[in-house]
């Protein structure tokens, strides 16, 4: 059996055992989980705790002098250690990071990326797209480069470039961590309609700190404290009952936050 025929039951994800070591210190331990065609999960936890490092490892852009064990499986297919230029079709995943401005070529117009990211689009196709995230005006918007561009329209941007990918798996790490909270909603709106309305079996793994994002885009979420998979459940139970002292915490300070007691004068 190929990698490409491998049986999946309808997961698109499944990692299982995922262990890291980076420059000889175990980063990584022991992580298990899976995501289902379709689902939108939110790995959520403090900074450094290994969010990127896992997404890194499911993407296949781990650094140099990693070292990994475990099984990673994208639609079936084992690609634990490989590098997306290795992998078959189906074990290729579409990314999305949390700096835009470093995934475009600063010194080359709009237009002209999406022509060589796109060879071969039509002009409707590529307004169809961009349309798709909210960008118009396709001719001025085609002339301009990238630092002539919002965050939160590059942002959408690198999403709608994403979403050209047949991937059935979508990572976006920390996509809406360096804007504002109304720039935020409409990315996170751009994602919803993503997965929901272009492809409905489209899974997406949400990374973040942020549980109240996470809460307004995804349905199940797994909390990460140093390297560890400490809780995983759905969205609704994770808000009402969270059972792990640091998911108890992370929900309690979220709450506080939006609905503050008292304003202090
Ligand atoms: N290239 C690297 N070299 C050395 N340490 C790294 C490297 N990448 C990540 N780390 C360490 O691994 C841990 C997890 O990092 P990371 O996955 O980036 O955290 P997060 O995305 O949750 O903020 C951190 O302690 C970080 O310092
Ligand atoms: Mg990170």
């Amino acid at each position: 059996m190929t990698g490409d025929t491998a049986k999946n039951d309808g997961l698109v994800l499944a990692v299982a055992g995922l262990t890291l070591w980076v420059a000889g210190e175990k980063r990584i331990a022991n992580l298990n989980f899976s995501v289902n065609a379709g689902e939108r999960v939110c790995l959520l936890g403090a900074s450094g705790c290994g969010k990127s490092l896992t997404a890194k490892s499911i993407i296949g852009t781990l650094p140099a002098g990693v070292k990994i064990s475990g099984s990673i499986r994208v639609n079936g297919v084992e690609v634990c250690g490989q590098p997306p230029v290795m992998r078959s079709h189906a074990g290729r995943v579409a990314t999305v990071f949390q700096d835009s401005s470093t995934a475009l070529n600063p010194l080359m117009t709009l237009g002209k990326q999406l022509r060589l990211a796109l060879p071969g689009a039509s002009q409707d196709h590529l307004a169809a797209m961009l349309a798709s995230v909210g960008l118009a005006d396709i001719p001025r918007f085609a002339a301009r480069y990238p630092a002539e561009l919002s965050g939160g329209q590059r942002q959408r941007l690198c999403i709608a470039l994403a979403m050209q990918s047949s991937s059935s798996l979508l990572i976006a790490d920390e996509p809406t961590t360096a804007l504002d909270v109304l720039t935020q909603q409409r990315v996170l709106d751009v994602l919803r309609h993503a997965c929901d309305d272009q492809k409905p079996d489209r899974a997406l793994l949400f990374i973040t700190h942020d549980v109240a994002v996470a809460a307004q885009l995804c349905q199940h979420a797994l909390v990460m404290e140093n390297g560890q998979l400490v809780e995983s459940a759905s969205m609704v139970q994770l808000l009402q009952h969270p059972q792990h002292p640091y998911t108890q915490r992370l929900v309690h300070a979220a709450k506080r936050a939006a609905l503050p007691c008292s304003v202090a004068v």
